[in-house]
């Protein structure tokens, strides 16, 4: 990409952005470097299209942002590169299973929410990408924070969320925890409003992961998670991302849910290897 420039082609809404002249698998220059994590806090999703990385590649360049973290889903971790993981409807010998992996990403969640210390940035490629269905939702938790009825808003930065691993397949019907598993992520408790470490900005933070709200009777905890979601989900808040091939997508956790649109998963070929940069503990 020698001589191309730097451009970030927001959305309207500014969430989400389309970053041109970088070249990922490259040497990305200290201030290219800087100029993207700007963008990234601002956006809150980047693009990057027509990108050539392999995993190495990936894992050094989400590296740059951060210390990476596993994954206590021992299944799905790259079998090199346990930092990475990988999610697929293709088997070893490249035929569609017919089942789509990990249903827990087809409904709205904010990843690792069910750790003390969750996620900050995702960075995503899609070695295989499904020509129909397989997108990639999100929805701007802050926006949707910020358009709240002003005393409502005040009375929810008092509530507090438990997240759960083994709560969160259960809704999501996929296979049980495993006791490793919960050992590795017994449930944590969240603000339901948290604060941006870099901006100050208040978000909603909420998704499949929760469980319910601490000192609430369970159903309507349940009631008043799901309401917010439903709220904070509108389209006027999404941001959705049409896979094409070779692109990088990465986005910040802290103030954004997402989730992926169904796909055939006998028909479609979709895989993506996905690296986690940690963030820190909500407040
Ligand atoms: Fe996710």
């Amino acid at each position: 990409m020698n001589g191309t420039e730097f451009i970030i082609k927001a959305e309207d809404s500014g969430f989400g952005a389309e970053i041109g002249g970088v070249d990922l698998g490259g040497v990305v220059a200290e201030e290219t470097f800087a100029a993207i994590r700007e963008a990234m806090i601002r956006h809150k999703v980047l693009v990057f299209r027509g990108q050539h990385l392999d995993d190495a590649r990936q894992l050094a360049f989400a590296q740059r942002f951060g210390p990476l973290e596993g994954h206590i889903n021992r299944g799905t971790r790259h079998d090199a590169l346990p930092k990475i993981q990988v999610f697929g409807n293709v088997d070893q010998n490249g035929n569609t299973t017919g089942v789509h992996p990990e249903r827990g990403t087809l409904v709205w969640h904010t990843d690792k929410s069910y750790v003390a210390t969750p996620s900050m940035f995702t960075v995503l490629r899609s070695p295989s990408v499904a020509r129909e269905g397989g997108d990639t939702l999100f929805a701007d938790m802050e926006r949707a924070y910020a358009d709240l009825e002003e005393d409502r808003a005040a009375r929810l930065l008092e509530l507090h969320v438990v997240h759960d691993w083994k709560r969160s397949r259960e809704k999501s019907n996929e296979r049980a925890a495993t006791a490793d598993e919960i050992a590795a992520a017994p449930p944590v408790e969240h603000p339901l409003v948290r604060t941006h470490p870099e901006t100050g900005a208040k978000a909603l933070y909420l998704g499949n992961h929760t469980s319910h709200v601490v000192g609430m009777e369970r159903a309507e905890g349940e009631a008043l998670i799901a309401e917010l979601e439903r709220h904070g989900t509108q389209a006027k808040y999404i941001y959705r991302h049409r896979w094409r091939d070779n692109d990088v997508l990465m986005w910040d956790n802290r103030c954004t849910v997402h989730c992926v649109t169904g796909y055939d998963a006998a028909k479609e070929r979709r895989i993506v290897h996905r690296a986690v940069v940690q963030g820190d503990r909500p407040v």
